[in-house]
């Protein structure tokens, strides 16, 4: 399988560290655009590096290189995972204004009926957002906030993290240990 990621610059960098290693860990050949907000949010908000996650990935492209070949249809993959996704990612995803390669390969993939899964990070969320938000799932994307889990045994945000990685693996059928289940009230 292989997986266009977008780490845009919504807060929560980690998100998308922890995405790459589990996709790294299921064998995903990943192609990585993180935007130029998203290393700001990096540095502000973790010990880390651009090449922390840079490492981890198969491929990774200048947010600024419209060549690239996740720029264009005829590279194939199975779809594209945007997370976190901050707002203006999302609008630019919803209009079609493709001014940064991670905008690109999102019009691409919708282009080409490919899957896109979006991981919206902003709280209170405005009327603008909420209507891009329902635009993208109009236009087929699906649409996981990162939204708390209270199930499972999910007491720790390690955990919490995990539980979202796992449900936008499931989005492609790969299945992730980390995540919790539910299993019925006990
Ligand atoms: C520390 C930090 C946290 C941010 N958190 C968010 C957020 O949660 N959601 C959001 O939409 N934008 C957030 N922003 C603003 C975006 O980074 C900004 O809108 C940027 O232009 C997004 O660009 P990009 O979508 O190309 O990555 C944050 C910025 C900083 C510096």
């Amino acid at each position: 399988m292989r997986i266009i990621i977008g780490i845009s610059g919504a807060s929560g960098a980690v998100l998308g560290l922890e995405l790459l290693k589990a996709l790294r860990a299921a064998d995903v050949e990943m192609h990585l655009v993180v935007t130029g907000a998203a290393a700001k949010t990096l540095s502000c908000e973790t010990s880390l590096g651009l090449s922390d996650l840079t490492a981890l990935a198969d491929a990774s492209y200048d947010p600024q290189d419209m060549a690239a070949r996740i720029a264009s249809g005829s590279f194939s993959t199975d779809g594209m995972i945007v997370m976190p996704c901050s707002m203006k990612t999302l609008a630019g995803i919803v209009s079609g204004y493709a001014d940064n390669l991670l905008l690109r390969a999102a019009d691409v993939c919708l282009k080409e009926g490919r899957k896109v899964v979006l991981v919206p990070r902003e709280t209170p969320l405005s009327l603008v957002h909420l209507r891009n938000m329902k635009a993208a799932a109009e236009v087929g994307c699906a649409i996981m906030p990162p939204m708390l889990t209270f199930y499972g045994d999910a007491d720790t945000v390690e955990k919490q993290i995990a539980h979202i990685v796992s449900k936008v693996l499931a989005q492609f059928g790969i299945l992730y240990e980390g995540g919790m289940r539910w299993n019925g009230c006990k």
